[in-house]
């Protein structure tokens, strides 16, 4: 008989620029427990699609990337994600590119590459605990989480965000344009029909439009101190 996992589980779901990704490190890192940056892994595979010269409408062929798909995650004291390597390569700033993170909306669409990286995301629930952050952690990937929270932003706020970190990043981009590609990225993380952008009815709600992120990571150390 295999044993339950029951190394604790909080999720963190929410559009891109929501400030999840900042705050669920910061959890994580407040907690001593492992963290999981799920975008990260749809990231990959439309990196290796390219590589491989896949067409990101090809199915077959990228969910097999994702079932293969030849990654690692270094960490250390200071970051979780301090290099990734794909097949060998160090990736850790390309796939935090525009063309990245739209091929990821692209594939993460696909029903079976969503199937394919189940596993692989679940595995990382491990003592002492999980801080999982994506767009479907607390509706598909952990449905029992110990919490879930959801964060929002405006659009406006969370292109501006985009838009510093692309810009301390050396990268010179338009704000307007990243507005636009933000809400086109939006519309189709939200209207998929595998796994949606979509808030967990069990979800804790937060809006950080004007909340700082210390603020927002003592609210749900605070929901978290309330459950346990
Ligand atoms: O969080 P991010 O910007 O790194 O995510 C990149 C894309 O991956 C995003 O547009 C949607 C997709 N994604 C997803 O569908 N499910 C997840 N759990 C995480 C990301």
């Amino acid at each position: 008989m295999t044993e339950l996992n029951t190394a604790p589980v909080i999720t963190i779901d929410g559009p891109g620029g929501s400030g999840k990704g900042t705050v669920s490190r910061l959890l994580a890192r407040q907690l001593g427990w492992h963290f999981l940056d799920s975008g990260a892994l749809y990231r990959l595979v439309a990196l290796a699609a390219i590589h491989h010269s896949i067409a990101l409408g090809d199915e077959f062929n990228i969910k097999t990337l994702a079932a293969h798909l030849d990654v690692e995650f270094e960490s250390d004291e200071v970051d979780f994600e301090a290099r990734i390597w794909l097949e060998g390569e160090d990736v850790t700033e390309t796939i935090r590119s525009e063309e990245c993170g739209q091929g990821a909306s692209v594939v993460a669409a696909l029903p079976s590459v969503r199937q394919a990286l189940l596993a692989r995301q679940r595995a990382f629930q491990e003592p002492p605990g999980l801080v999982a952050d994506g767009r479907d952690m607390g509706t598909v990937v952990f449905p029992a989480a110990n919490l879930k929270i959801y964060l929002t932003a405006s659009r406006e706020e969370r292109a501006r965000r985009r838009h510093k970190q692309l810009n301390d990043k050396g990268m010179s981009v338009n704000l307007q344009r990243i507005l636009g590609e933000l809400a086109e990225r939006d519309a189709r993380d939200s209207a998929r029909s595998v796994s949606p952008l979509k808030s967990a009815p069990d979800a804790v709600v937060v809006d950080t439009t004007t909340a700082g992120i210390d603020e927002v990571v003592k609210r749900v150390l605070v929901e978290w101190q309330a459950r346990s």
